[in-house]
């Protein structure tokens, strides 16, 4: 679990935005070496409602869970090769000449920007400023080009849980700490965490959320989310590496990578 790209969100954001006690924290090293394990455990939910299942079987998702609700899969896919040619020393070498497309961290992602995937390494994956819009802040998640990073997608191994009549397509991403995109919805799919931790707010299709498309997961955290009664709350868990989240078609969801996180999601078409 431990981060090889170092940040997690800073002690002065993780201040403004405390909301529950310190839950008992996890000793992961980059907690330890950056920011200190209740640094690191403030910004996680006092508790996960989403449900966590391990060894799932295709019939019991099918029956329970792909067009009911959310669920966390445990130990369903074995991404540790995938997860070693992740790290940051091994992501620059291999690709980091090759020009990315980063995409605003708003919900309509209206603007696009082409970078050199080292430039945004270095340049732009920081922890999130509190104060910043989300059409002012870039991230690097989908628009892959698949023909220059065949020789790392070639490695990862997708859920494999199908739905009937959907093509998977992948979105590869690394976001910075306190990074997230905002309420959206679309198909079905599933979201892996390969490094760090991600924060998830659901909502079903029915009971849209209310939000500002332009302000980040971490303005709608701080402004909106303490206000909610218990029955306008989200379902909400934060997901680890090697766990994978499932959304169902057209639930409402916004995200918030609580470490410099890598990530991959399958979108089921
Ligand atoms: C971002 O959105 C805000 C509020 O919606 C707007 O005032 C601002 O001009 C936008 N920034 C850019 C770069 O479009
Ligand atoms: C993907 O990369 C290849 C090889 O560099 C290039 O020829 C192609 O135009 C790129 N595709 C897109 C959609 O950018
Ligand atoms: C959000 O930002 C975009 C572009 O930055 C702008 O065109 C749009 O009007 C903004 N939306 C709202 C609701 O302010």
């Amino acid at each position: 679990m431990l981060s090889p790209f170092g940040h997690v969100l800073h002690a002065f954001l993780l201040v403004l935005y405390l909301l529950t006690a310190p839950s008992p924290p996890e000793e992961s090293a980059c907690s330890v070496r950056l920011g200190g394990p209740a640094a690191a455990a403030v910004a996680e939910e006092e508790r996960c409602t989403v449900e966590r299942r391990a060894d799932l079987t295709y019939a019991e998702f099918m029956q329970q869970y792909a067009f009911l609700r959310p669920v966390i899969l445990q130990g369903l896919t074995d991404n540790s090769r995938f997860q070693a040619l992740c790290s940051r020393e091994r992501l620059l070498a291999s690709f980091g000449d090759n020009v990315v497309r980063l995409s605003t961290a708003n919900t309509y992602s209206y603007r696009k920007v082409d970078l050199p995937f080292q430039e945004y390494v270095e340049q732009l994956l920081h922890p999130q400023d509190p104060a910043s819009l989300g059409n002012d802040t870039l991230y690097f998640f989908g628009d892959n080009n698949f023909t220059e990073w065949a020789s790392l997608f070639r490695h990862y191994s997708p859920p494999p849980f199908r739905l009937l009549g959907t093509t998977p397509a992948y979105s590869f991403g690394i976001a910075g700490a306190g990074s997230g995109v905002p309420f959206h919805w679309h198909g079905p799919g599933f979201s892996e965490v390969i490094y760090g931790r991600k924060r998830w707010f659901l909502y079903p299709p029915e009971k849209a959320p209310e939000f500002h498309p332009n302000k980040t997961t971490l303005a709608w955290l701080q402004d909106t989310y303490p206000a909610l009664t218990s029955s306008e709350r989200p379902l909400e868990c934060t997901i680890r590496a090697g766990e994978v989240l499932y959304f169902p078609d057209r639930w409402w969801h916004a995200t918030l990578n609580l470490d410099t996180s890598v990530f991959i999601s399958t979108f089921l078409g």
